[in-house]
């Protein structure tokens, strides 16, 4: 079997397009876009890159976007005090502040105090719970859009094995709710898991998110599984290249040879993370303004 390509990339722009409408109809209505701030502490160079590729789709998809640039050495007490202010300012839907945090500041602490209805990233306690039994609240943004990759693909998940490589609270804890929540039967497995090769291998859908490049081969995959890859590694240079390719937790090659469709890195869940953000956004504006929220997001 040769594996379907799942191009997330063309997915991702679709949701962005239709997000970029809705936040156009929001706007007429209201008076006001949708908006996002986006707060990043230090100098990490990744989150800068994501933080300017967040601000930069927000503007794309017709809505405000807010960047606060601290310090890295800022004190949590300023920095809660800045979420305070964003919690209470009516231009606001959603606060992200972006990890890793520098080390002095308590993650969990910073997080809690995010209104949970501008947590518009799904960590606080309050919608990791919602998530949890079932009632409606904001889920983590790479899981939700793993769903939409995997509903577009197989339709129906209801009885399906389900294996999570990953027990993160931002990925694969949220990513086994929800299959669960659509009827499949999951496992989450993970760095002590026994034997994974063999847990894998009974899956019909395989969501890996363990940060191992390539780790995932085809003697680990069932014939015909649907592979989510959400590892984003960079490999070692090549001699006289100045950057390592960047590759996912599965060997995409030889997988494809195994599975029914897989997703590339890059081009498959990354894309997906940030149109699932400013998705969340406008839901935030909607539910902020007391407007019903429309169909087909
Ligand atoms: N760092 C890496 N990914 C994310 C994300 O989705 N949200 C936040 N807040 N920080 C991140």
């Amino acid at each position: 079997m040769t594996a379907t390509r799942i191009d997330g990339k063309a997915f991702a722009a679709r949701l962005r397009e239709r997000v970029g409408a809705r936040a156009l109809e929001f706007a007429e209505a209201t008076g006001r876009k949708p908006g996002l701030a986006v707060v990043l502490v230090g100098e990490n160079a990744a989150s800068e890159v994501y933080v300017r590729a967040k601000g930069k789709a927000c503007v794309a998809a017709n809505m405000e976007s807010f960047e606060h640039r601290l310090p890295a050495d800022t004190s949590a007490q300023d920095l809660l005090a800045l979420v305070e202010r964003l919690n209470a300012d009516p231009a606001v839907d959603g606060i992200l502040v972006q990890l890793p945090l520098p080390e002095h500041l308590d993650e969990q602490a910073i997080i809690a105090a995010i209104s949970p209805d501008k947590d518009v990233d799904g960590f606080h306690v309050i919608n990791a719970g919602r998530l949890s039994v079932g009632q409606e609240g904001f889920v983590p943004c790479t899981p939700m859009g793993c769903m939409m990759l995997l509903t577009d693909r197989l339709g129906d998940l209801s009885g399906l094995d389900a294996v999570v490589i990953g027990r993160s609270n931002i990925v694969g804890k949220p990513m086994a709710q929800l299959l669960l929540d659509a009827n499949a039967t999951v496992t989450i497995a993970h760095s002590r898991t026994k034997d994974l090769a063999a847990v894998v291998r009974r899956a019909d859908i395989v969501v890996a998110a363990v940060g191992r490049p390539q780790m995932i081969g085809k003697d680990w995959l069932k014939e015909g599984a649907t592979v989510i890859d959400v590892g984003i590694n960079r490999l070692p240079p090549e001699p006289g290249a100045d950057k390592g390719r960047l590759v996912g937790d599965v060997a995409f090659d030889e997988a494809s040879e195994v599975a029914g469709a897989i997703t590339p890195v890059p081009g498959g869940v990354g894309p997906m993370t940030i149109a699932v953000l400013l998705r969340n956004t406008l839901v935030a504006a909607y539910r902020n303004a007391g407007l019903d929220m429309p169909e087909g997001l």
